[in-house]
């Protein structure tokens, strides 16, 4: 298991037999939230970047149930990594507040998305700089004293 700027890689047990494989993914209990929805993103072109948004509230699972694709995290406060998402019994969790970019996608990709709260726009920051604003006020809330300058 991997761990980044609190985005983690879940591993799920993978109950296979004779007649093939099956995976559990059971809210709090195989990931950290009840389950309130889930979305599938398939048919995206090698060259499309999907995501590029953060949400204030939103906890996700993201499973490439089919294919594969690659998610770039970003906490805003410098530290980055890239995922590849290419095994069906693995889930990358992404806490709120990150910046997440969804890209190189096959073919053959569906994205298996699990969210823990029902779709609410509101909750969407997509524009970077909002989100690097919105990160410097929490970030200077929680030191209580001025980050400004600070990167
Ligand atoms: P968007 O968030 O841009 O998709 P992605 O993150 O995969 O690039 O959503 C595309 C459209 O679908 C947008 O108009 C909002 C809508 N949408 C919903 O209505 N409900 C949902 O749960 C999601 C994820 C998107």
């Amino acid at each position: 298991m991997s761990r980044y700027i609190g985005v983690q890689m879940l591993e799920f047990a993978q109950k296979g037999d004779e007649r093939g494989h099956l995976v559990i993914v059971e809210g709090m209990k195989d990931i950290p939230f009840e389950i309130k929805r889930i979305f599938y993103i398939y048919g995206s072109g090698e060259n499309v970047v999907r995501g590029q948004h953060a949400n204030r509230e939103s906890e996700f699972i993201l499973i490439n149930v089919a294919g594969k694709s690659k998610v770039r995290v970003k906490d805003g406060k410098g530290n980055e990594a890239v995922f590849c998402l290419n095994r069906p019994h693995t889930g990358l969790y992404i806490p709120p507040m990150i910046w997440k970019d969804m890209y190189d996608f096959s073919e053959d990709s569906v994205l298996l998305c699990i969210a823990s709260s029902n779709y609410c726009p509101e909750e969407y920051i997509r524009d970077y700089d909002e989100f690097l604003r919105v990160i410097q006020e929490e970030y200077s809330g929680i030191n209580g004293q001025s980050t400004q300058g600070r990167k």
